[in-house]
């Protein structure tokens, strides 16, 4: 495949539209709790701006399924988009409009709608310089069904296409494949090329031990890249909802924690898999365990032996230290999903000792997921980390080998 990198462009006085990811989380008052999504596009936007080129936005927050939705509106990620700009150096003149200490202008335009008259209008009016943030692109049906005409009418908006939206990458969507070939030039931005280089790493040869840290609520998300990472590490450590699937598949008692029925025999053949392929699969020995979620505290029992009418939360002191014992030894590490309840703070605590393992390693570390980012966040240790992936899905799909194909798009 071959990639042009945005740099490798000419923006100047273009229509330029960038795909980012901002699936960002709101509050209840509607303001961005995370910022690290926006915040990591910011090279590739500075780039087009300084360039002189005409950046207009395309990005979808949540799964509005193809209509108005008032609460996923995306005027408060145009006002956090703003206001990292302005960290980033640009201030308001005048007019109201950002200017950078180079004089290039920066104001953050939230449009109302997606494709239309009016946004049209807006695009060619559009002050290079200036930034236009479209509308959630899935509040029209054509996104998410990467229509062809819808396709087209965002093409119509876009001299140079710039996809820096890998979170996104693993969905062909009008935004992410349908509208690409219809422009007449394509690159993918820096946070792009970021994550091809360092996720990329992974699937060549690594340093050893390579160990690989698994989380989240279920195993039939992560069967295929639990497949490809048998292939790869030395070591598989489990964590999580989806470790009860595998405590109970080797006979343990799981008291009312939530089990995937339909995927034991998936569980005992990944073991059996690790066993023929001799990769050390770790589960967990303890778990913290309490009778609902909204539980003030729990109660650590054996990870194999929880009390009926009891459900596992979280990893227990003991797994915590063994997991990260072993990545203490590694020489490469990826980690993807929680270890617990993770919002839940009484559940928490083994999510954030994962965190602080995974920055203490002086590995090679790669971490992806929306929730094993907070925990990194949360510890303060993000900055000790080789490689934070802004994709929870796509970075999973990337690492189990295929082709995603938001990148293939970008083929030229
Ligand atoms: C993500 O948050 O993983 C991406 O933005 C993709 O969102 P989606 O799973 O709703 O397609």
């Amino acid at each position: 495949m071959t990639i042009r990198r945005i740099d490798q462009l000419q923006l100047g006085g273009k229509r330029v539209f960038c795909r980012v990811d901002f699936n960002v989380p709101l509050d209840d008052q509607g303001q961005v709790t995370d910022n690290t999504r926006i915040q990591a596009t910011l090279p590739t936007l500075l780039q087009v701006l300084k360039a002189g080129g005409k950046l207009v936005l395309g990005a979808h927050l949540g799964r509005p399924k193809g209509k108005i939705d008032q609460g996923l509106r995306l005027e408060p990620v145009a006002a956090e988009l703003a206001r990292l700009l302005d960290q980033a150096g640009h201030r308001v003149d005048q007019a109201g409009h950002r200017v950078d200490q180079a004089g290039h202008r920066g104001a953050v335009i939230a449009a109302e709608d997606v494709v239309g008259d009016g946004v049209r209008k807006l695009v060619n009016d559009l002050p290079a310089g200036d930034v236009l943030l479209l509308e959630n692109l899935r509040f029209h049906p054509g996104e998410t069904k990467n229509d062809e005409t819808f396709a087209r009418e965002l093409a119509a908006l876009a001299d140079v296409y710039v996809n820096d939206a890998f979170g996104t990458a693993h969905r062909a969507h009008a935004s992410t494949v349908g509208m690409v070939g219809l422009v007449k030039e394509r690159a993918a931005g820096f946070l792009m090329m970021k994550e091809l280089e360092m996720l990329g790493r992974l699937l060549g040869t690594v340093e050893r031990p390579f160990v690989a840290l698994l989380g989240g609520a279920k195993v039939a998300d992560k069967i295929a890249v639990i497949e490809s990472l048998l292939g790869k590490v030395n070591a598989l450590l489990i964590g999580g909802a989806m470790a009860n699937t595998f405590l109970k598949a080797q006979g343990g008692e799981l008291g009312a924690s939530r089990i995937e029925d339909d995927h034991l025999d998936t569980a005992r053949r990944i073991l059996e898999q690790a066993r023929t392929r001799g990769v050390t699969v770790v589960l967990p020995e303890d778990a913290v365990v309490a009778p609902s979620l909204e539980a003030s505290a729990g109660q650590i029992v054996a990870a194999n032996a929880v009390p009926s009418g009891q459900l596992a939360l979280d990893i227990g002191p003991q797994t915590r230290a063994r997991f990260a014992q072993i990545i203490a030894t590694a020489k490469t590490v990826f980690w993807n999903g929680p270890m617990g309840v993770f919002e839940q703070t009484p559940f928490a605590a083994g999510t954030l000792a994962a965190a602080l393992a995974v920055a203490a390693s002086g590995a090679f570390t790669v971490v992806g997921g929306g929730d094993s980012v907070a925990a990194l966040n949360r510890s303060g240790v993000a900055q000790k980390i080789s490689h934070i992936s802004t994709g929870g899905g796509a970075s999973i799909e990337f690492i189990e080998g295929k082709t995603l194909p938001g990148i293939r798009a970008l083929d030229s």
